[in-house]
């Protein structure tokens, strides 16, 4: 009956749109979230008017996604795989959302997306959907249409006068998801994983080559494991990550070329660039060294890999997921001070943390005279009741 497109502004969803009018004879509401994703989405959002669409929101969720994804996935330190800041699978679960509610509004019983079947963002969106609206239909044209290569949609697109720019004529170079967070880049020219990406795939870095030869100093104040400042001057979640982008991109930080496990079971490679977020995890990390206990952290890191795997395959919206994510935020109280890093061609170098919260206490940790306040006479015992069991299987072992 009616459905709530997913709408980038871009040739693939304007083809859907028509496709989803065609195929299904359906009324198609447009959805297009700004995520910071840098292209002026007013304009492109507005785009279907010109195709008979007469419900069109164009939002601005960049301050909900960094205040209600990123930092808190950020306060768990998640990465996946060890390397992938999560950057595309932390963005999924808004658009989602947001979705359902508008199909809520606007009384729409099906929703749509233009991710492929073969890739982790379809399961992403449709677990999203399923989560908040149990009977929601779900559409997801990649996987019903018949169209197997460019030139097919682009046939379809002339058939119905829906503009083609001429550098989207043919095969685009490469496939890229970007938003405040970060850019991806996946596919074709990047498909041979021992083959170095051209230099114009990166597009929100400079190289670490092309960097400055001077470092860069900056300070980044926490608050309960958020950053809310950047050299003493206060700042909302989006406008904070937008500030650390700048830098990053200024001093070559937060590329990676990985090859990933997707949860559909193929491994893919993809370039990713996270300017802000890089800087953004070193720094939460130092100053949870000051202010975390070694227990509460060590439980977190180990907690950390389940987590990220979550986010990855789109558990967003999943009691295990939230209940991670309590013991995670419950561990942030006294996270809060100031670290100081230097930004130097491609590095993130911690150079000071300072907290009201430290239990870090140099009366204890010197070398010098501590004046009692640790007596080295305890660390024999300590030593001899972890040794003891070391010990009885030494014997046993003869
Ligand atoms: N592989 C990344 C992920 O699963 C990014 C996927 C979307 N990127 C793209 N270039 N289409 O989170
Ligand atoms: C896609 O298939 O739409 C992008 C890649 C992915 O979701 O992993």
């Amino acid at each position: 009956k009616k459905v709530v497109l997913a709408y980038s502004g871009g040739l693939d969803t304007s083809i859907i749109l028509k496709w989803l009018q065609e195929t299904y004879g359906c009324e198609v509401v447009t959805f297009t979230a700004d995520l910071g994703q840098g292209e002026e989405l007013e304009r492109r959002g507005r785009r279907p008017e010109l195709l008979g669409i007469k419900e069109i929101f164009v939002e601005d969720l960049r301050e909900e996604f960094v205040r209600d994804y990123v930092f808190p996935m950020f306060r768990a330190n998640a990465l996946y795989e060890g390397v992938y800041l999560l950057g595309t699978s932390i963005a999924r679960p808004l658009i989602a959302k947001r979705q359902i509610e508008i199909a809520r509004e606007t009384g729409a019983d099906a929703v749509c997306h233009g991710a492929t079947g073969k890739g982790n963002d379809q399961v992403r969106f449709e677990l999203t959907y399923y989560a908040l609206n149990p009977d929601i239909k779900v559409v997801a044209p990649w996987r019903e249409w018949d169209f197997v290569s460019r030139s097919d949609l682009i046939a379809f697109a002339e058939k119905h006068q829906i503009q083609v720019a001429k550098d989207k004529r043919g095969e685009a170079p490469f496939s890229v998801d970007a938003n405040l967070l970060h850019s991806s880049s996946e596919g074709k020219v990047l498909e041979d994983p021992n083959t170095e990406p051209p230099a114009y795939v990166y597009q929100r870095t400079l190289s670490p080559e092309e960097a400055p030869d001077k470092a860069t100093v900056i300070t980044i104040g926490f608050e309960k494991g958020d950053p809310v400042s950047i050299n003493g001057k206060k700042l909302s979640p989006a406008a904070l990550l937008t500030e650390l982008n700048a830098y990053g991109k200024e001093n070559g930080i937060g590329r990676v070329d990985l090859v990933e496990n997707r949860f559909v079971g193929m491994k893919s490679r993809g370039i990713y660039e996270t300017p802000g977020g890089t800087i953004l995890y070193a720094a939460h990390r130092a100053i949870e060294s000051l202010t975390l206990d070694r227990e509460a952290m060590h439980l977190k890191d180990s907690l950390m890999p389940r987590y990220a795997e979550l986010v990855y395959y789109g558990f967003w919206f999943a009691p295990e997921r939230e209940m991670l994510q309590a013991l995670v935020d419950k561990s942030q109280e006294n996270v809060e001070g100031e670290v100081t890093l230097k930004l130097y061609k491609g590095n993130v170098i911690v150079i000071g943390r300072a907290s009201g919260k430290s239990l870090y206490s140099s009366e204890i940790v010197t070398f010098e005279d501590d004046r009692g306040a640790y007596d080295q006479k305890d660390a024999e015992g300590f030593i001899k009741l972890n040794a003891l069991r070391l010990r009885l299987l030494g014997r046993r072992q003869g």
